[in-house]
């Protein structure tokens, strides 16, 4: 703790001291700032009509309704901890439960009081050995606060001084996301409107690379604030890719402002925020971009390498299950969130159709368990017309070796990505999750996918929640795919490195199947090493137990993701947050052939 200054005059965020104690500006003034020229059209303020209700489709409705329902919510915590003891919770857990319990009414309480002035209150989520860690991390998210022109906009990505900066003093937009659920937790929701409308006015910006110009709905992979200090003024500089390695543009951008729009929407029951025209128009563009016409076959979206997390060229080029899976999500959050207008309906026609082909797809074409591995090695290739089965006419000699030995009897995952003639068998954490989220899995296949993480617990979780992909590029593979990258070496990285912030997606995943003690115990593996390594941005290693090569220490997101892992775990019912109830129209009408039955 000790390497960590006690200012934040960092770069990216600013020489501002005292900014945690200046009063917040309106949400008005802060619509209203100009940053930089821009081309959006921002000027309608006025209060528009209601949108459609939020959490429609919602998880566990009554559990976790934003301010009036204190009762319900303080009986679902009850029916969670007695469902918890049928599968055997240890009675240290359940007194911190009963705990948690207890001070539910405060929480809410607090939820339904005026939200703290200054952002150095007490966390409400820590529980017994975890609470000093809690409050460490809290402690250390609270110094990673970027502000412009007086107001909290995000966090800086990490707050290590001890290395070369590159882009880790900017605020990343799916780095934020952890940071967000956090503060939506702890009943903090101003950060988390100030980023969403802040990202919404550097959407509207003229984006370049050379002279080729990029899509007007294209959101920034990550922005900084710049301070001149001759005119004392601050403005927004973002990246949009073309600074960025590799120069490719962030397709998850768009997809998890849309989830964090929606988790605001949820967390606060303020439905105004979805509802300005400048939030509506914000999220078509979004969804004009993914929902356009082409050349394309399948309702799956195209991708660049690099387009996500794994912003690196990691063989993710093609059709890879994490844009998939956050693309299916975005598209229901916005069903929620889109109004009931002209414009609004045909958008929400479009993606019903979207979901349903989608769903469709990804449940019959990306799915893999143990019978369906068993089809694939017996292929037939060549085949031609519409009774083929072998559709994509991938190639059984593709299976790679270990695929036999990794794929349990029950249980099962999607791939990395599919495309002609090839399926990418490796498996990644993040996509998993988001389709047991948003529902893109069916009951079983997310049922499957945790039984698969239980049993392949080494190989995934092992000594830090959890790996980023498994298993690792190696040699000559590694060479052909990753071009030589000397970050992604095998097991390091994205390469199979483990990275403590998807420890809040395996907690809610879990939560959501009803399997709360995978939760704990990634919990507790994480606890013992996250405070102590100083939060690092992953770690290396077949079961990684080495802090990552070139990882950054204070990683935001791999503190934020721990507190928002422990704050659900705590209270189950934030799950409401980043989880989709089952939409019935959604419900898988149709079987692709034989080989796929559960
Ligand atoms: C690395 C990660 C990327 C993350 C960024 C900031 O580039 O690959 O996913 O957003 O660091 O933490």
């Amino acid at each position: 703790m000790s390497s960590i200054p006690k200012d934040r005059s960092h770069k990216g965020n600013l020489k501002n001291p005292e900014a945690l104690d200046r009063p917040k500006a309106s949400n008005k003034e802060s619509v209203a700032e100009v940053e930089r020229s821009h081309n959006g059209d921002l000027k309608n303020l006025e209060a528009p009509e209601s949108v459609a209700e939020v959490g429609k489709f919602d998880f566990l409705k009554a559990l976790e309704r934003p301010r009036p329902l204190n009762i319900e919510r303080q009986r679902s915590c009850d029916e969670r901890t007695m469902s918890e003891l049928s599968i055997g919770i240890s009675p240290r857990q359940l007194t911190a439960k009963a705990e948690n319990c207890s001070r539910l009414g405060d929480h809410l309480d607090h939820l339904n009081s005026p939200l703290p002035k200054s952002g150095l209150n007490t966390p409400r989520s820590a529980t017994f050995d975890s609470h000093s860690i809690a409050s460490e991390a809290w402690d250390a998210l609270r110094r990673s606060l970027v502000y412009f022109r007086g107001q909290p906009v995000g966090t800086i990505a990490a707050l290590d001084n001890s290395d070369e900066k590159l882009n880790y003093d900017q605020v990343f937009v799916r780095d934020f996301v952890p940071s967000a659920l956090a503060f939506l937790m702890n009943g903090e929701p101003d950060i988390v409107k100030n980023f969403i409308l802040k990202t919404l006015r550097l959407q509207s910006w003229e984006k370049k690379i050379d002279r080729f110009q990029l899509a007007e709905g294209v959101m920034p992979a990550s922005f900084k604030v710049f301070h001149d200090p001759v005119r004392n003024h601050e403005t927004l500089i973002a990246d949009f890719g073309e600074s960025a390695i590799g120069r490719v543009a962030p397709v998850d951008s768009g997809f998890w402002w849309i989830i964090l729009l929606r988790a605001y929407t949820k967390s606060t029951g303020d439905s105004s925020l979805a509802e300005l025209p400048e939030c509506q128009k914000g999220m078509r563009l979004i969804l004009s971009l993914c929902l356009s016409e082409g050349f394309d076959t399948f309702p799956t979206l195209l991708c660049a390498d690099g387009c996500c997390m794994i912003d690196r060229r990691m063989g993710v080029y093609g059709y890879p299950i994490e844009i998939q899976a956050l693309f299916f999500m975005a598209l229901r959050c916005a069903l929620q969130l889109l109004k009931q207008d002209a414009e609004g309906k045909e958008f929400m026609e479009r993606i019903l159709k979207r979901l349903h082909a989608l769903s469709y797809h990804m449940r019959s074409y990306f799915w893999l368990d143990l019978k369906q591995l068993n089809d694939v090695y017996r292929f037939k290739t060549e085949e031609y017309s519409h009774t083929a089965v072998n559709k994509f006419n991938v190639i059984p000699d593709s299976l790679p070796d270990w695929i036999f030995d990794f794929m349990p009897h029950h249980g099962g995952y999607f791939l990395g990505n599919v495309s002609p003639a090839r399926m990418d068998f490796r498996w990644f954490c993040l996509g998993n999750c988001i389709a047991i989220l948003s529902c893109m899995a069916t009951t079983e296949q997310s049922t499957a996918i945790m039984d698969l993480i239980e049993s392949r617990w080494e190989e995934l979780v092992g000594d830090m929640p959890v790996k980023v992909c498994y298993p690792a590029l190696e040699s000559h593979e590694w060479r052909l795919i990753t071009g030589c990258d000397p970050k992604n070496t095998r097991w390091s990285y994205h390469n199979g490195g483990s990275w403590p912030v998807l420890l809040w997606l395996l907690v809610a995943a879990s939560i959501k199947t009803g399997r709360p003690q995978i939760a704990r115990r990634a919990l507790q593996v994480a606890e013992t090493k996250l405070s102590k390594d100083s939060w690092p941005e992953y770690y290396d290693g077949t079961l990684g137990r080495y802090v990552g090569k070139q990882a950054r220490k204070f990683q935001t997101w791999s503190i934020a993701g721990y507190l928002a892992a422990r704050m659900m775990m705590d209270d189950p019912s934030h799950l409401g947050l980043v989880a989709l109830e089952e939409d019935k129209l959604l419900k898988p009408l149709l079987k692709r052939s034989n080989s796929w039955t559960f």
